[in-house]
């Protein structure tokens, strides 16, 4: 079977031949095209993009922002139902929890996504992770690695690595709902 889909990643296209296989490695070419699924999922349900469902700003710690406020809702994606968490990173000179209230948008810096994916990874708890510039386009690291997937997986740095010291096992860290 060779399918072929169009999806829109922000205002990227990219162009995947084949089916879709499990997400080993993170930032294969699958993981950005689910990355941009989970995007325009997110975007229908009003939880990112403009006029967006937030919390109240706090105080963020390293390495998340200076500024953040963090969501979580059941979300519809490809027909499953799986919970996902958003963490908006605010910064830039001048930022303040009350600026951040106040025009959102011109301080976000970029959006963190944890979205539970039923069978993806039972080790990691079957966490999806993504970076997502504001427009929704899928960050890279240094090294040019798309940040989407089972990103930090192993002995490479990135969320999972850092997530795993999260109490109760879960990767959250805020909470313990999910174990
Ligand atoms: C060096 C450690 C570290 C790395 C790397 C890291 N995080 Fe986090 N993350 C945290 C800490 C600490 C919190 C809880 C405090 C807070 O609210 O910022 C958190 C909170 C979160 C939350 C809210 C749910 C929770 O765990 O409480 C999300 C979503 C999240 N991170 C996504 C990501 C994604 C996606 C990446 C990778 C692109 C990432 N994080 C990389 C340390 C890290």
């Amino acid at each position: 079977m060779n399918m072929k889909m169009l999806v829109s990643v922000g205002a990227l296209a990219f162009t995947l031949a084949g089916t879709a296989s499990a997400a080993g490695m993170s930032g294969s070419d699958e993981d950005v095209v689910y990355a941009g699924k989970l995007w325009s999922a997110m975007q229908s349900g009003g939880l990112v993009g403009k006029g967006s469902l937030m919390s109240t700003p706090y105080t963020g710690v390293h390495p998340h922002g200076a500024i953040l406020d963090t969501i979580e809702a059941p979300l519809n994606v490809g027909g499953e139902t799986n919970v996902v968490i958003i963490k908006r990173n605010y910064g830039g000179e001048g930022v303040g929890k009350q600026a951040v209230a106040d025009d959102p948008a011109k301080w976000l810096k970029a959006v963190t996504v944890m979205y539970k994916r039923a069978g993806l990874d039972p080790e990691t708890k079957d966490w999806f992770w993504v970076k997502y510039a504001p427009d929704g386009s899928v960050l890279k690291n240094p090294k040019g690695a798309s940040l989407a997937g089972l990103v930090g997986k192993g002995a490479i740095a990135g969320c999972i690595a850092c997530h795993k010291a999260a109490p109760g096992g879960d990767l959250v860290f805020n909470h313990d709902r999910y174990k």
